[in-house]
């Protein structure tokens, strides 16, 4: 294959996204999306997020030092755009209809339609020159009780549909294509 080689202006990530939810001062919640997430494992699952500039959701997650990341699936896809749309510095999100619960474990407010949540609390910042990077440890995962008797180390993504976003864009996944360890049946 003959490779060409491209700025790095836009980066091409394709990947899931979380709906983060955050309290405001006054305790009214607000709600934003982002992707550029991903997790860790330090004694215990950690989730890692890079929020940049000026937003409210980054101010109150300094202040609070935590906050929910609820992920996004289809069906909750274009409630998401919106909080990912507008501005909580511009004012409260309350154009569309939806409801929120605080955690289990933290104070921190979850949207009801979201399947599958968790609850972070924040270990570390790191402030960059345009944006800042949170560590956060997982205090607390809410799932739609529908996923009870899900098998947890073969969860079923087709079930859950996650929605991907590719630059601008949202997708759906496709089918599963196979187990971990299956490279043997392929080459050999
Ligand atoms: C699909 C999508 C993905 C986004 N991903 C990020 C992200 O990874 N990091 C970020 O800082 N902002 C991201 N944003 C932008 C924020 O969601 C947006 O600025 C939002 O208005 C912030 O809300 P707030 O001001 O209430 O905190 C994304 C927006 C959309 C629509």
């Amino acid at each position: 294959m003959k490779k060409i080689n491209i700025k790095p202006d836009c980066v091409f990530s394709p990947q899931p996204m979380y709906i983060i939810g955050t309290k405001n001062e006054d305790g009214t919640p607000n709600f934003c999306i982002i992707t550029w997430i991903g997790f860790s494992f330090d004694k215990t699952p950690h989730l890692m997020m890079s929020i940049g500039g000026s937003k409210l959701t980054k101010t109150n997650i300094l202040r609070e030092g935590k906050f929910s990341a609820g992920m996004i699936t289809e069906d909750i896809l274009w409630l998401a755009d919106y909080f990912g749309s507008t501005r909580g510095e511009e004012g409260s999100k309350t154009a569309v209809p939806y409801g929120y619960t605080l955690g289990e474990q933290l104070e921190v407010p979850i949207i009801d339609q979201c399947h599958w949540t968790y609850e972070c609390n924040v270990t570390r910042v790191v402030k960059l020159e345009g944006a800042h990077l949170f560590l956060a440890k997982i205090e607390n995962i809410q799932i739609d009780e529908a996923y009870e008797n899900m098998d947890m180390k073969a969860i079923d993504l087709c079930r859950l549909r996650p929605a991907v976003y590719a630059p601008y864009h949202y997708f759906s996944i496709g089918d599963k294509i196979g187990e971990m360890g299956q490279w043997k049946e392929h080459f050999l």
